[in-house]
């Protein structure tokens, strides 16, 4: 018989390797928490490029003082309770309401985290009598809403159409519950952006619904900030557009904006926010200006691009592959190999007071190391320019085969 815990003192598990070793550097490094284009790891200062701090909001003074403003006078715990029970405020729905009116959708619920709010919105809506259709390349609080709804599901292949229809037929053939159709709008890992209106015209034909969680696009794409669906002129048509205070927002929280009666019953069924306490009042104050600022200055998104542009095209000059994505992230690809000469790579950067994080197999084809960078609207020229600088020599100390890279990115991911 074994031990339920038999496991724990093993290599196995996500990270396992790194686990055992009690490595804070790979994973889970500890980093001083103050965020911002530079940080403090490990005493040194680096220029940091993994946090989504994609308009650089989680620097701004103006919002600090509204923080620490709403903690003197609500302090930490407020409110006190659920929204069911005593945890709802006038400053709650008035917060929904504006994210609704900026969102351009009947109305808006909040949620304490984007994971949380994911898994309430899907598994709220969504029985084992539906059935799910997702993208194979999701973010995991949507498989695990799936997991939790209890929904039939089917798994697309990452962005490609075709695929995508044959499942909606195959459902059609003998259907009798409800389909949703659940994507990120931009793929927070590779920055690449989900066809929506591709997936429009799909869930039009066969009559489904589609769910767009949107973390990475949410502030960030279209002229006004409002996503994804904006950036291709269909934002009306998503069923429902969510969107994380994680990223382009600096805060905590999540939103889901949608119709009044799908709303109203998300408010009334999703369990990860009805069984838990409401989103606290610091929150609450501090992401009415965060909203205010997002929609009205261009400015920050303006250099945000500015940067992704110039930190992407410095990257690119010196041979690596870096995708040709239409959101800011900077995915550059090395053809790392094994796992050490990924560390070899991560270190060297690192060293160089570059902050980076690799990410693997299976969100990358096995052998690729991709460096997920975060353009910001706070970055300097000083810093893309010290970064190109750092690129260059890593390629030379370690003589890396960026020519490998096409050719090993042609395979699919995950296969
Ligand atoms: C696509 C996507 N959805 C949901 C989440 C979870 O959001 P949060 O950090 O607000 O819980 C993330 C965060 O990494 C994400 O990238």
């Amino acid at each position: 018989m074994k031990d339920l815990f038999e496991k724990c003192l093993g290599d196995s598990g996500y990270f396992g390797p790194f686990r055992v070793r009690g490595d804070h550097y790979f994973s889970r490094p500890v980093l001083d928490p103050v965020p911002g284009h530079e940080m403090i790891f490990h005493g040194q200062k680096v220029i940091q490029w993994s946090i989504n701090n994609y308009l650089g909001l989680a620097e701004s003074e103006e919002i600090k003082a509204l923080a620490v403003e709403a903690a003197r006078t609500y302090g930490a715990s407020a409110p006190m309770g659920a929204r069911m029970m005593t945890g709802n405020t006038e400053y709650h729905i008035a917060l929904e309401k504006k994210f609704a009116d900026w969102l351009q959708k009947e109305d808006a619920v909040l949620f304490n985290y984007g994971y949380l709010g994911v898994i309430g919105t899907i598994a709220s809506l969504v029985d084992a009598t539906d059935t799910i259709i997702v993208d194979k390349l999701s973010h995991a609080s949507m498989l695990d809403g799936i997991f939790v709804s209890q929904a039939k599901f089917r798994v697309y292949r990452h962005n490609d159409m075709n695929s995508l229809e044959s499942h909606l037929k195959h459902v059609n053939k003998d259907r009798k519950g409800g389909v949703m159709i659940v994507t990120e709008g931009v793929f927070g890992m590779r920055g690449d952006i989900a066809d929506l209106p591709a997936i429009c015209a799909l869930k039009e034909k066969y009559d489904a619904r589609i769910f767009i969680d949107d973390a990475h696009g949410f502030g960030v794409m279209g002229e006004k900030g409002r996503g994804s669906g904006e950036y291709f002129g269909v934002h009306d048509k998503l069923d429902i557009y969510f969107g994380t205070f994680a990223k382009a927002f600096a805060a905590i929280g999540g939103v889901t904006a949608t119709t009044k009666p799908v709303a109203e019953w998300i408010r009334y069924n999703a369990r990860t926010q009805i069984f838990a306490k409401s989103l606290p009042m610091i929150y609450v104050q501090v992401l009415s200006k965060t909203l205010d600022i997002i929609a009205n200055d261009q400015a920050r998104r303006k250099k945000m691009w500015e940067n992704a542009a110039k930190i992407k095209a410095g990257i690119r000059d010196l041979g690596y592959e870096v995708g040709e994505v239409p959101s800011p992230l900077c995915a550059v690809y090395v053809p790392a190999g094994d796992v050490p000469l990924g560390m070899a790579i991560i270190k060297s950067l690192r060293d160089m007071g570059i902050f980076v994080t690799g990410v693997i197999y299976p969100v990358v084809p096995k052998g690729i190391l991709l460096f997920r960078m975060v353009p910001t609207a706070s970055h300097t020229d000083e810093d893309i320019q010290r970064t190109i600088a750092a690129f260059k020599k890593v390629r030379d100390d370690l003589k890396l085969d960026l020519g490998a890279t096409k050719t090993m990115m042609s395979q699919e991911p995950g296969d």
